[in-house]
């Protein structure tokens, strides 16, 4: 008989490498003031270890980078394309696929043509561009999380999840006409990158029959919620998780998806869908904005990539490495009292700042003192979901506590090794030692639309 293993290891080889940033700390106390504590000013060769996103930091295997030479870059019809249409349309079902450069820009082809003043569009949880292109739209988002997600301390194993009940509640007071779509974010990245389950995909999708509301997925991250529903939901646990995938999409009328995460490429995105009418509208306004049909703001290079990578991400191989590299650091950060959203999610950790840093006040912005200690001590970059991302101020200026202070952990996909994660443990071991030497921040000067990408600030006093 096989012998079962317990190790699980990175299923690759690694062909090419790159230097890490490797710098002394009196080198990044200096990189962090003249950043003025903002680790989004940081020119990225001063980072060690980059935690800062998952999206388009991943590493191409040799047959995506085979993929890229043999790109058809013909303007219209481009062989590349139909390779991207041909996987997609396998894949998901839907017979209108359209190519954009990356996710917000179907976003915002999607809600210039179904958005508007007096619209709402309702999801388990909006991503930020989400949220953000619907609003542009003049449409407004709801947000129907269950209430599992907002106990950072207490695992679950769905808390991507959306509460059904208080989404039938919505759409009777506002009148489902006034409702054209229900995103489902998988995995839900704003709380967490935790997953949705099966079942409550389905229970959305009856709710959106009953009132004639198409439902699409905003599906990122389709493949690492699959495997989560093999590895947590009864009944999957002997089903390939292409199936679950496919599943998945069937009972969806559309997706669109930022292929720099589950499609394993560092740049491209698509919508599909089957709806006709709006699959129509929406090529209007990617020829406006992005390119012609059969390219969409894309190389025919990237297209190629992406088909390729669609087929890599649900190797079960990867998929149980990718999802217990995540587990590994999170369990590592709750060994040393490293309090985070628990459990792990797919394609990180995120730190519970507030819970960690009670000593710092929220208009000082705990959990980006939070990152950038792990920046000075560690040389590695995560990035604060809190007080400063939200950036909402009352009127003489002072900020407003945000919900949540989370420093996000994001891994990029077949990057670093278990080393590089160790590494990472026990920086933050030595942190959780001194965390009382952890000082916040204050605000010098700061946009207010989105103010965490330039805001300047300093230690406070
Ligand atoms: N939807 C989800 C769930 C996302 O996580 C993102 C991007 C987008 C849409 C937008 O896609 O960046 O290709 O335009 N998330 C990145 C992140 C930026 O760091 O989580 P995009």
């Amino acid at each position: 008989m096989e012998h079962k293993w317990k190790t699980i290891i990175e299923p690759f080889k690694i062909k090419s490498v790159e230097p890490l940033g490797l710098t002394t700390r009196a080198e990044r106390a200096t990189v962090l003031e003249r950043a003025h504590y903002n680790l989004f000013n940081i020119r990225a060769e001063k980072v060690l270890i980059d935690l800062l996103t998952d999206s388009g930091t991943g590493a191409m295997s040799a047959a995506q980078w085979g993929g890229i030479m043999v790109g058809d870059e013909s303007y219209a019809g481009a062989r590349s394309y139909y390779n991207f249409e041909t996987e997609i349309k396998g894949l998901t079902g839907f017979t209108e696929v359209i190519p954009v450069h990356q996710g917000r820009a179907a976003e915002k082809i999607l809600f210039g043509v179904i958005g508007g003043k007096g619209k709402c569009i309702i999801s388990n949880s909006h991503f930020d561009t989400t949220r953000a292109n619907v609003e542009f739209s003049g449409a407004e988002a709801m947000d129907f999380p269950v209430k599992a997600a907002l106990n950072f301390d207490k695992p679950a194993p769905f808390k991507g999840n959306a509460d059904v009940a208080a989404m039938e509640k919505f759409i009777k007071a506002k009148g489902a006409e006034n409702i054209p779509l229900c995103v489902m974010t998988v995995t839900n990245n704003s709380l967490g990158g935790q997953p949705v389950s099966m079942e409550n995909l389905k229970a959305v999708r009856e709710l959106c029959t009953k009132y004639g509301i198409p439902m699409f997925l905003d599906c990122a991250r389709f493949a690492e919620n699959a495997y989560f529903i093999k590895l947590r939901e009864k009944g999957y646990a002997g089903c390939p998780v292409r199936d679950i995938a496919e599943e998945m999409f069937e009972l969806a009328d559309g997706a669109w998806m930022s292929s720099k995460k589950d499609a394993l490429v560092n740049i491209g995105g698509f919508l599909a869908l089957n709806n006709k009418d709006w699959s129509a509208k929406a090529r209007q306004m990617l020829i406006l904005t992005e390119g012609f049909n059969t390219y969409g703001g894309l190389a025919g290079r990237d297209l190629e990539a992406i088909a390729i990578g669609l087929r890599e991400v649900l190797d079960e191989s990867y998929l149980q490495y990718r999802i217990r590299s995540a587990a590994y650091l999170g369990e590592g950060l709750l060994k040393r009292g490293v309090p985070i959203i628990n459990p792990p999610g797919g394609h990180g950790v995120y730190v519970n700042a507030k819970k960690f840093l009670p000593h710092i006040k929220p208009e000082n912005f705990p959990a980006q003192a939070l990152a950038c200690a792990l920046y000075l001590e560690g040389g590695i970059r995560g990035v604060e979901i809190g007080t400063l991302m939200f950036g909402k101020r009352d009127k003489n200026g002072k900020y407003l506590a945000a919900p949540m202070e989370l420093v996000r952990l994001a891994m990029p996909r077949r990057v670093y090794t278990q080393s590089h994660i160790d590494y990472v443990i026990e920086v933050f071991g030595y942190l959780a030692k001194g965390k009382k030497a952890i000082k916040g921040l204050e605000v010098v000067e700061a946009p207010p639309i989105l103010p965490h990408f330039t805001a300047k600030l300093k230690p406070a006093k």
